[in-house]
């Protein structure tokens, strides 16, 4: 597979990543198969998907338990990428950027994922009760301990901190400007994808400027841009999907042309070709610092996503999608 740079760092992935939140997160807990899910992350090595994914608080504590099953055995072929920052309560997730709780938080990654480094570590959401400068240089002294490679930044926040009036990244970019002025960003993650494109117009160009790799995170539009979707099936309560406003029966229905014009494209280049590999060979083209991360659990559709990084569109393709209705339903 195609290899992408991360950061200055010059550390290098696999184009298309392996999301392993599904393994163990978000999705119907019903559906989430050990097993399963390790055969998933070692097809993903194999076929040089070497970017893994996790996170602390995915579980929580149990999606990195498993990628220690694989690390293990597997250490010198992955590329770990895991995150800090949220913890999980009864009923609550809270912020925690305090420098003890993000150093013993790190010891802690490291031994459910049996490695002794941490090829990127994230800062999952920032803590509105520490300046962000104060939780980034305990990260950088984790840099300087040996026990990362180098850091990133997650942007998922950035919808529910918007202010009126401002474009959906502005609140991102200042908060990545601040944490450079302490230590290198080497990787930002936030959402993009055919139906959530808003990162192209300025986050995006901001990592370019400054050679910082961009995880692509919900690359698959949470699994809607595939077209294996059915509206009006419904989602476990437990499912994300289940109070998506773009997962309503409704939505779901006036949101198929998307899908329809993913199919369109992807029977141009074949009866095997799919609607999630154009979904993710079209990121793949935004820029060579986009790594999509597609979540699965399942080594069948971990095959189909690397698959990906070979089909190449044409100018038709880009322009079809270009013209394709915006997305209806959003959080804002
Ligand atoms: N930093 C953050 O705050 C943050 C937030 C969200 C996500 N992320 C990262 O981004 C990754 C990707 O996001 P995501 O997993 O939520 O969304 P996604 O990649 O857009 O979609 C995942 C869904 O698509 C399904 N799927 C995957 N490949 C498929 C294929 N080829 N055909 C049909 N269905 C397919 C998966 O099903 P199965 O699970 O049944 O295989 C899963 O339900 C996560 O795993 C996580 O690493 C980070």
């Amino acid at each position: 597979m195609e290899r992408r740079t991360i950061g200055a760092a010059a550390l290098t992935v696999g184009a298309v990543g392996l999301g392993c939140m599904p393994m163990s997160w978000a999705y119907s807990t019903s559906q989430q198969r050990g097993e399963e899910s390790l055969r998933a992350v070692h097809r993903a090595l194999d076929l040089g998907s070497t970017l893994l994914d996790t996170a602390d608080m995915y579980g929580p504590f149990t999606n990195e338990l498993l990628l220690g099953r694989v690390l293990k055995e597997r250490r010198a072929e992955a590329f770990v990428s895991t995150k800090v920052g949220l913890l999980v309560g009864d009923q609550h997730i809270v912020a925690n950027g305090r420098p003890g709780y993000v150093k013993r938080a790190c010891d802690a990654s490291l031994r459910r994922l049996q490695t002794d480094v941490i090829d990127l570590y994230q800062l999952h959401r920032e803590d509105p009760e520490v300046p962000v400068e104060e939780t980034w240089g305990a990260m950088a002294e984790l840099v300087q301990a040996g026990k990362v490679r180098a850091l990133g930044l997650c942007a998922m926040g950035a919808r529910s901190a918007r202010r009126p009036g401002t474009r959906l990244y502005d609140a991102t970019i200042r908060q990545l400007e601040r944490v450079q002025q302490v230590f290198p960003v080497s990787a930002v993650q936030a959402e993009l994808s055919v139906w959530s494109p808003e990162a192209l117009r300025t986050l995006l160009p901001w990592c370019e400027a400054r050679g910082i790799g961009f995880l692509a995170a919900m690359p698959l539009g949470n699994g809607f841009l595939t077209g294996t979707l059915t509206p009006g099936e419904g989602f476990e309560p437990d499912d994300l999907r289940a109070r998506h406003p773009r997962f309503t029966a409704e939505m779901m229905a006036a949101n198929q042309p998307i899908v329809a014009g993913l199919r369109r494209v992807a029977r141009r280049h074949g009866e095997a070709v799919t609607p999630a590999q154009v979904a993710l060979a079209w990121l793949l083209a935004q820029s060579p610092r986009v790594i999509p991360v597609p979540g699965t659990k399942r080594a069948r559709w971990v095959e189909e996503n690397a698959r990906a990084a070979d089909l190449k569109l044409t100018r038709e393709d880009f322009a079809e999608i270009a013209a394709l209705p915006p997305a209806q339903g959003s959080w804002d």
